[in-house]
């Protein structure tokens, strides 16, 4: 058993918040050009509101040429014309607001667009814009080889080579990304100043705060040295030149002060890919970010033991800063959770592109992925601290395995030298009603297909076909959202109840959560039951990969 729980009195909204992630480009198009955005998510407010969660995380929204889905941003303060105008998002913002919810906006420090003004001044020759970016000169006899053999996280090289003006072979700059996405130097004061300055342009136009893209990779450590083995599939668990060095921390002092100058202050939220819970909380620290995704509990593989490991560090790291925890099952990026949990399970932690390694190679029982994942929502929602939902998890969302290589828009897809099929398949444009695609998805009558294909199996997953089942997965999650906020609030630590190996089980304050995730059913206490993720078995048994929430005697 772990220590009796502490009950902190007062918590701010940020700190046991709900946050639903709003994917702008496959949300909701409301132009008919096959594409989401504003207008289309302004249209569907209504829906986020009664979900019953507290605020929305809105993906990048400004003009970019879309060499990687937005994260190239070739304007800080402005919006992509495909999505709407400047008007339109502050429009959406009041409405938001109105609504009584709160809106993170996404910012992406690491690296702008190629087609940044300051890259184009760069690569025009202006040596101040060129400053602002991280040139080397290659190495070889002719400079014909990178600088160091940092790889990007996409695949293939981090370096690209610029022909000068007089058309020869120049250096090379740094894109830890696609060669779209130019990184920047942070140690240069303009860049300091530049981001700041962007922050409290979306800061006065009343959001809330910013979730940070890429919150680990600002600073790179002194003289760029080459990763040797470490550069491929490290990203996330093995120290690298390029990632989580000293120096962020710094930068982020300074965006904590431009945010608590603000009232109310606003707020921050990093998506920080480090190799422990003991350095992600250095980013935690109160004079720092207030949250961090953690991507443990992501990558856990559908084992209790597993699970409760992953939950026990992150908490205990969390708790050691005095942060909240942040709970995330899904997003943007990684394999949709219901296809994670429909294949055999390995014993090791999980990153997405050894999922996707598994297409074609196992099918997946979505049944089996649809019911766990039904349960890890009420794992999570259940735990304290702050929990992210990636758009269409309510609705059961699956992985789309089986999009056409011609299709595929993830820049993974080419730079992996066409192994990788990328993030497309968790993009898919969501499914609201209707019998057939673009299920709603754009307005009748629009020419135009959504930009990724829907399964046409999308239609007994359609918000509308949910809405009116109280068995669907929407009703599940319209329930436990209710419920959370009665039964879970606060930053009480789980206690751990004692129990099988394969359950996990917990108590917080005067309710408990139990979930199976072994194949025997599981007989419970008696106990009034508040919410399932299944039917209990007719003797009140916790059948295999299901969750309960009852209240403690
Ligand atoms: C983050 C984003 C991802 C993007 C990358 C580069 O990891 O979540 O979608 O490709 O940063 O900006």
């Amino acid at each position: 058993m772990s220590d009796p729980p502490t009950q902190q009195s007062q918590t701010a909204w940020w700190e046991t918040a709900v946050v639903y992630q709003v994917y702008i480009r496959s949300f909701a198009d409301g132009d008919g050009d096959g594409l989401g955005d504003l207008v289309g998510l302004r249209k569907r407010l209504p829906y986020l509101a009664s979900l019953g969660v507290d605020a929305l995380w809105i993906n990048p929204w400004y003009p970019s040429p879309m060499a990687d889905a937005g994260y190239d941003v070739a304007d800080y303060r402005d919006i992509e014309p495909a999505f709407g105008t400047l008007a339109q998002a502050e429009e959406l913002i009041d409405d938001i607001h109105a609504s009584g919810m709160k809106v993170l906006l996404d910012i992406v420090p690491n690296h702008t667009s190629s087609q940044h003004l300051w890259f184009q001044a760069a690569l025009a020759g202006d040596e101040t814009a060129r400053a602002r970016y991280i040139f080397r000169p290659g190495q070889g006899s002719d400079g014909e080889l990178p600088p160091n053999d940092w790889h990007s996280v996409f695949g293939g090289p981090a370096w690209t080579r610029v022909t000068t003006a007089e058309g020869t072979p120049g250096d090379w700059y740094l894109h830890l990304f696609a060669p779209g996405q130019p990184d920047l130097d942070w140690s240069h004061r303009e860049v300091v100043d530049e981001f700041e300055d962007v922050l409290r342009f979306w800061f006065d136009r009343g959001i809330d705060g910013f979730r940070i893209d890429v919150a680990h990779g600002l600073s790179k450590a002194d003289g760029l040295p080459d990763a040797g083995l470490r550069e491929v599939g490290s990203l996330h668990t093995e120290p690298h030149p390029a990632w989580d060095q000293e120096g962020v921390h710094e930068i982020y002092r300074g965006w904590r002060r431009v945010a608590d100058s603000y009232d109310p202050p606003r707020i921050f939220v990093a998506e920080a890919w480090v190799p422990s819970n003991e350095r992600l909380a250095k980013y935690l620290r109160s004079d720092e970010l207030h949250t961090a995704f953690q991507f443990d509990l992501l990558r856990a593989p559908w084992r209790a033991s597993s699970m409760r490991d992953v939950i026990d560090d992150a908490v205990a790291a969390a708790d050691s800063v005095g942060a909240a925890s942040t709970w995330v099952l899904s997003n943007h990026d990684v394999v949709r959770h219901a296809t994670r949990y429909a294949r055999s399970q390995p014993p090791h932690l999980v990153e997405s592109a050894w999922d996707r390694s598994r297409w074609g190679v196992e099918s997946p029982d979505l049944e089996l992925g649809t019911r766990r994942a039904r349960a890890a929502a009420l794992l999570t929602l259940a735990l304290p601290g702050v929990g992210y939902l990636y758009q269409g998890e309510e609705l059961a969302l699956y992985e789309v395995e089986d999009i056409p290589s011609a299709l595929r828009q993830d820049p993974t897809w080419v730079q992996s030298g066409y192994t990788d099929p990328g993030r497309d398949g968790c993009r898919v444009p969501l499914p609201w009603s209707g019998e057939e695609p673009p299920f709603d998805f754009s307005p009748s009558g629009a020419s135009a297909q959504p930009w990724l294909p829907q399964p046409a199996e999308w239609a007994s997953l359609t918000q509308q076909a949910q809405e009116k089942d109280p068995t669907s997965t929407l009703s599940l999650y319209r329930s436990a959202l209710r419920l959370r906020g009665e039964l879970w609030e606060g930053l009480t630590a789980p206690q751990w109840i004692e129990s099988r190996d394969d359950v996990l089980a917990f108590r917080r304050g005067a309710v408990e959560c139990w979930m199976n995730t072994g194949p025997d059913e599981l007989p419970l206490p008696t106990r009034q039951v508040l919410l399932a993720s299944q039917p209990l078995t007719d003797s009140g048994a916790l059948p295999a990969d299901t969750a309960v929430w009852l209240v403690s005697a």
